[in-house]
């Protein structure tokens, strides 16, 4: 069975740069789940769905065509044919990826297609829910976080224009999955630190719990 470090956290705590230097490090595969909810709420948005509406959600749900893909140790969620890699970055799909996240058959549906990643290898795979509801057996576990104002921070130098505080709101209060700390995940504040930094403390967690395995 290949081995998955699941890293959780809310918006702008270093989830992606960390598990992307991680896999890198390792030779992983990388899971931005994250994009997987994007790519969907993007798809509604083009096609017209209400994302509030989660009778529309579901039915655009049971239409769409996605199809996974491995490309440079990366796994990508492709709608019909597609990666829309830039067009799902928009602070108008942020705010749709958390709204169709709520919806629990959508849930259902990203959890069966992420479980399936493994035929891509070993992961690392991050997001709210991978430690508690997607990979809760894995014994590798991470839960990221800082502050509230520094991650608004870090946001506003990437230049995003993201309503941080109202998506983590309805991201840790949904009644499916919602984002809280797995049992036995390892937290970290990196609050001050720079990605390197973060991700050799996380790498030494790593190690020592790969080395239990044997
Ligand atoms: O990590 P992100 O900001 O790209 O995620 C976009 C939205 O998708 C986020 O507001 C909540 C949702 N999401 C989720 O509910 N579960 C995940 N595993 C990943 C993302």
């Amino acid at each position: 069975m290949p081995i998955v470090i699941a890293i959780d956290g809310p918006s702008a705590s270093g989830k992606s740069t960390n598990a992307r230097l991680i896999a890198k490090t390792l030779g992983y595969t990388y899971v931005d789940t994250g994009a997987m909810f994007r790519a969907f709420a993007w798809s509604c948005l083009k096609r017209g769905v209400d994302v509030h509406s989660p009778a529309a959600v579901v039915a655009a749900l049971r239409d769409w065509n996605a199809t996974l893909e491995c490309v440079d140790g990366q796994v990508r969620l492709l709608v019909d044919g597609y990666f829309p890699e830039k067009e799902i970055r928009t602070a108008e799909t942020s705010a749709a990826a958390s709204s169709i996240a709520a919806v629990t058959e959508v849930r259902a549906w990203m959890k069966e297609a992420q479980r399936s990643c493994v035929k891509f290898g070993d992961l690392v795979m991050e997001g709210r829910d991978i430690g508690t509801h997607i990979f809760p057996e894995t014994p590798i576990k991470f839960y990221l976080d800082a502050s509230a104002e520094e991650r608004s921070q870090r946001r506003e130098a990437e230049g995003v224009n993201d309503d941080l505080a109202a998506r983590d709101k309805r991201d840790s209060t949904r009644a499916v999955a919602p984002l809280t700390v797995a049992v036995g995940a390892i937290v970290i504040n990196n609050a001050g630190e720079t990605p390197q930094q973060t991700s050799e403390r996380m790498l030494v967690e790593i190690r020592r719990l790969l080395a239990e395995r044997k």
